[in-house]
Formats: C-alpha cells, sequence, structure tokens
C-alpha cells in the first residue's frame, strides 16, 4: 500500500520506525522504492552531489522539477517529497503556494519540504496546508542557510535548543506532517520526538527520532563530500573507479577485446 502523510502519523503511535532516503532520477527512485523505502525525498542536496554545485544556494526550481520528475517515473509505493529550492518560497506564502503546486502539479509530487521554523515559515506552511498541500518541515541544520550556520552541528546552546524546539513544535501547529532534525544534539532529538505528535525524521541527529534520512550518495559511498555522520553502507566510488578502470585496460591494451556482449537477443533498449 502506498504510504501517505496519514501513515506516517500512525506509524508514531505505533512505533513503527520510517526509512527515508533521496533520489534525484529514475534508477535511484526505483531501487529505492521496490527496496521498500518508505519516503523518498527529492532533496536540494541534489545541487551539491549531482550538480557539483559549492551549495545548494543556486538550484532552480527548474531543475528541481526536471529531477523530480524523473524520481516520480521510479516511484509507486513511498510517500514522494520534494524540496522547494532556496528562494522558491522565502518570499510570501504566495510564492510558496505557486512554487509548491508546480511541483505538485507538473512532477506528481505528494508533498513539499522547506527549511526553517521562524514565525515567518509556520505562516508559509499554514496557507499551503490550507491549500491541502503536505509540508514536511526542517529544522536544525539548514543547508539554505550555510552563510548564516556553517555546516556546524546545531543546538548546542541551551538558547539554541530552546530555538530549535520552539520551532519544530510550531511548524506542527502550523499543520506540518512530519519534521526533518538535521545535524542536532541526540538528547535535543529526543526531547523535541517526545513533545510533536508528527514523526521526527533525523539526518546526523541520533537514533532518539521517529524515522531517518540520508543522502542516498552519502550512504553508498558515492558523494566527493562526506558529511561527519553520514554512515557509508557501501563504497561504491571506489567500486565505480575499479570498472572503469578495468574497462580501460580492456580497451587499450586489447584491442582485440570487443567491451561488448555480442548476442542481439541480449537487447533490452
Ligand atoms: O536535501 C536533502 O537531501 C535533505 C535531506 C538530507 C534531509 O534535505
Ligand atoms: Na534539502
Amino acid at each position: 500500500m502506498a504510504v501517505t502523510p496519514r501513515t506516517l502519523a500512525r506509524w508514531k503511535q505505533e512505533k513503527r520506525p520510517l526509512v527515508a532516503l533521496t533520489a534525484w532520477d529514475y534508477a535511484i527512485a526505483k531501487v529505492l522504492d521496490e527496496a521498500g523505502v518508505d519516503l523518498i525525498l527529492v532533496g536540494d542536496s541534489l545541487a551539491m552531489v549531482a550538480l557539483g554545485y559549492e551549495t545548494t544556494l543556486p538550484l532552480t526550481l527548474e531543475e528541481m522539477l526536471h529531477h523530480a520528475k524523473a524520481v516520480r517515473r521510479g516511484v509507486k509505493q513511498a510517500l514522494l517529497v520534494v524540496d522547494l529550492p532556496f528562494l522558491t518560497y522565502q518570499e510570501s506564502p504566495q510564492q510558496a503556494l505557486h512554487s509548491a503546486g508546480r511541483v505538485l502539479k507538473e512532477a506528481g509530487a505528494v508533498a513539499v519540504k522547506l527549511e526553517g521554523g521562524h514565525p515567518e515559515m509556520s505562516e508559509i506552511v499554514a496557507k499551503l496546508v490550507r491549500a491541502g498541500i503536505p509540508v514536511m518541515g526542517h529544522v536544525g541544520l539548514t543547508p539554505q542557510s550555510v552563510h548564516q550556520l556553517g555546516y556546524r552541528k546545531q543546538g548546542t546552546t541551551e538558547a539554541e535548543a530552546e530555538r530549535i524546539l520552539a520551532e519544530a513544535l510550531a511548524l506542527e501547529a502550523a499543520g506540518a506532517f512530519a519534521v526533518v532534525l538535521e545535524h542536532i544534539e541526540s538528547q535535543l532529538a529526543e526531547t523535541v520526538t517526545a513533545k510533536l505528535t508528527i514523526p521526527t525524521i533525523g539526518i546526523g541527529a541520533g537514533a532518539g527520532c521517529d524515522g531517518q534520512i540520508l543522502v542516498t550518495h552519502d550512504l553508498l559511498g558515492w558523494s566527493d563530500r562526506q558529511p561527519p555522520f553520514a554512515k557509508v553502507y557501501a563504497n561504491l566510488r571506489e567500486t565505480i573507479a575499479q570498472a572503469i578502470q578495468t574497462y580501460s585496460n580492456d580497451v587499450r591494451s586489447h584491442p582485440q577485446v570487443v567491451p561488448q556482449t555480442s548476442g542481439d537477443q541480449e537487447k533490452t533498449r
């Protein structure tokens, strides 16, 4: 059965952990969906990891839509959430509605994620929710604010921790169906998780969240900039490099070896 924002609320009550990962193209999305991942996020980490930008800030809504459409084609069961890129929602509730509307109407996403939980952001979230658009929040380390926050752990002082808890509560009150907690103290993540009725999804926030998310390329060891908190489950960079090396050696040192299988019957495209 397809996962919906309502499913998530029930799972929190049942203490069933939520498995979430990122995807930016059809091929990866299909693998994740078929593996039973509950929530697939077209994260704007796309900007840095797949498109090579220095930060997430330059990513446009058009670029995001291009990738979100590809991911949509690979997802059948998982809940599909798409990040709204920097400055495609912060300006006003109207701007957010316009951008989120495109993500749902053109890319077929079910929900959007946006960063921050200050009062203006809660107002924006409330506007989207009232229009029927499910919203996922994101507090703690919010990479779209990198020029203010850097990439350091958040919530390390009492004042910061109180602010992050207040933001998460405000997002819940505004109608968000879940909230990502990125790179915060695990004690704080546990407190936030206990105080919210909506699920928390942690990344670098300890084991006390209702679910976990990672950038798929990070867990596969495929990123060129690995965050300190991401556990690496495979070493795809090395595997790919070795395969390319073997292929290159085949081509260069054995010109008589054709590096292709022969049969026409094996053709699938
Ligand atoms: O952009 C992204 O991949 C994200 C997740 C890491 C939460 O926002
Ligand atoms: Na993001």
